[in-house]
């Protein structure tokens, strides 16, 4: 069976980026939904002089190893200052250390949410500026706004966004 990752990248135990990555992968049929929770990825801030000393945490070979199974990516960003969170920014700094490629031309979509009105929209035009360049295979893209008025009880209530993340799910779940 085939793998999807899904990550919402944020370190909050409430994480609506979470629910919303996680949300989308149980949407994709017969796959393995591998979710990662990035409190399990804890790692030091990556500066080049950490890494001369200590080479690449443990925990971020784990988590290459992960990627390296995957035939697909579904990632959900919380916006920080318009930013990625520090938790992503750090995770991803370190595997790139590992593999630039990060995404291995694996088809990916490309979420966020906020409880504000652009939904995250600005750190998900970041992803989709950056990720291209690193063997991001962007099969789309969506941002919820207003996270508590459109996801409720465990569904995404909104019927147009519902069906744009329809249409999202379907395109991402042919090329898997
Ligand atoms: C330090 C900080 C900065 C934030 N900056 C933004 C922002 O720039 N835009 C936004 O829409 N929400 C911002 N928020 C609100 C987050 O969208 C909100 O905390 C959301 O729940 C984060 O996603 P998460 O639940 O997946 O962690 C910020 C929150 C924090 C703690």
């Amino acid at each position: 069976m085939k793998k999807i990752v899904t990550i919402g990248a944020s370190t909050s135990k409430k994480s609506i980026n979470k629910i919303l990555a996680e949300y989308t992968g149980d949407l994709v049929s017969n796959v393995e939904v591998l979710k990662i929770d990035l409190n399990n990825y804890e790692m030091p801030i990556f500066s080049v002089d950490v890494e001369t000393e200590n080479g690449v945490p443990d925990k971020a070979i784990e988590l290459n190893e992960v990627f390296n199974v995957a035939d697909g990516f579904i990632i959900s960003f919380a916006e920080h200052n318009g930013a990625y969170s520090a938790a992503f920014k750090n995770v991803f700094d370190w595997l790139t250390r590992i593999e630039g490629k990060i995404w291995r031309d694996k088809p990916m979509l490309l979420l966020a949410t906020s409880p504000g009105a652009r939904g995250g929209q600005t750190v998900l035009d970041i992803a989709l500026g950056r990720f291209p360049y690193m063997g991001a295979n962007i099969i789309g893209s969506l941002s919820i706004p207003s996270f508590f008025e459109n996801f409720k009880e465990g569904e995404l209530v909104n019927k147009e966004l519902r069906a744009t993340l329809n249409v999202l799910v379907n395109d991402f779940q042919k090329v898997i």
